[in-house]
């Protein structure tokens, strides 16, 4: 822990602390810490049931009562965890925007677009209901959606799966947050919408300034959009690194099987799947969880949990690197 208090400068936007989750007897997140600094896109990926929606709404404050979260998470030096529920409806609501994998469960079907809109926006300035409108229908314009003032009018169903995502990201960019939080958001889509409502959210975040935590599967476009990448394996970080040297020289063998599962584009070496099962966390994580599947586990690999090894700025929790074997 720094002695000095931080300067909020240079503080990262967020930044999250040793962060332990458990789901009754499920450890879905130990030991977690990682930042998110200002303008910063953060890349977070890992295979399902590695802990990446977990800790999104450990930040966020939508895990369930029951759910025992130990650490810290601070916004701009503000500790979250703990925060009162109305507290974290503002935060939600202003400084921290939202961009989840089911748009239609997040629109109101009764209501129009135009509707919801602007009742987001009244609850955030003291603007008259026409001038909502007008705002709302720029930034359907700004999520690029055709014919905006006329889309106002319609209702969430009458539009496509990309078009509803793409307002839900409007609709997170209403507060002008500083930080984007989004989980698999076009996991719904189908592949060449999912690619145009990912190059929508970082242009938009680009432009506006805003910092994303962005949870994916999708590599590429963690490779086209993220400045550092996170890689989560059974609830664990297990390396973090800038995108450049991560895709460049995986360090922990579990990343590595990760980007050798992914076809390159332009090659023809068949995708290769990791093999195993993800692992799922009962009662509490004692060895490295990548152990059952990794081809260079050793007895020192089950004799605790990996420790964190820093190499500059890049870190990972692999026992066997970490002593140069690797
Ligand atoms: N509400 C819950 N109750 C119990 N276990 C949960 C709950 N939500 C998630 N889990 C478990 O926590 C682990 C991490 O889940 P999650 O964060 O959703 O993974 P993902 O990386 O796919 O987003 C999984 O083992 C999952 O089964
Ligand atoms: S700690 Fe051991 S089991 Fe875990 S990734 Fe490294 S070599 Fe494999
Ligand atoms: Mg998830």
């Amino acid at each position: 822990m720094s002695l000095t208090a931080q300067d909020p400068a240079t503080a990262p936007l967020l930044q999250v602390r040793d962060l332990s989750v458990r789901l009754g007897p499920v450890a879905a997140v130990t030991d977690l810490s990682f930042d998110v600094h200002r303008g910063e896109f953060l890349g977070i990926v890992g295979e399902s049931g590695s802990g990446k929606s977990v800790t999104a709404k450990a930040i966020l404050g939508l895990l369930p009562h029951s759910a025992d979260i130990r650490g810290s998470v601070k916004l701009e030096g503000e500790e979250l965890l703990g925060a009162s529920a109305e507290t974290m409806r503002g935060i939600r609501g202003n400084r921290i925007g939202l961009v989840f994998q089911d748009a239609l469960a997040a629109l109101d079907p009764v209501y129009t677009i135009g509707d919801q809109l602007v009742e987001a926006l009244r609850a955030h300035t003291d603007i008259s209901k026409r001038a909502a409108r007008k705002v709302a229908a720029d930034l359907l314009g700004e999520v690029k959606i055709p014919k905006p003032a006329e889309r106002l009018d319609s209702y969430p169903h009458q539009l496509s799966g990309g078009q509803r995502q793409r307002i839900i990201i409007a609709a997170a960019l209403i507060a002008e947050p500083d930080l984007i939080i989004a989980d698999e958001p076009t996991t719904a889509l189908d592949v060449t919408v999912q690619k145009q409502v990912l190059d929508l959210l970082a242009e938009v975040c680009q432009r506006r300034g805003a910092s994303v935590m962005l949870v994916t599967h999708d590599l590429g476009v963690v490779a086209q959009t993220c400045d550092r990448v996170a890689t989560f394996y059974g609830g664990l970080l297990v390396e973090e690194a800038d995108v450049f040297t991560l895709f460049d020289g995986p360090r922990h063998p579990y990343t590595s099987a990760l980007l050798r599962s992914v076809p390159r584009l332009g090659q023809d070496t068949p995708f290769q799947a990791i093999p195993g099962s993800p692992a799922q966390i009962y009662i509490g994580l004692y060895a490295c969880p990548f152990a059952p599947r990794c081809e260079h586990a050793e007895a020192v690999c089950t004799a605790g949990v990996p420790p964190e090894f820093r190499e500059g700025e890049r870190r990972h929790r692999c026992v066997r690197v970490g002593r140069g074997e690797l």
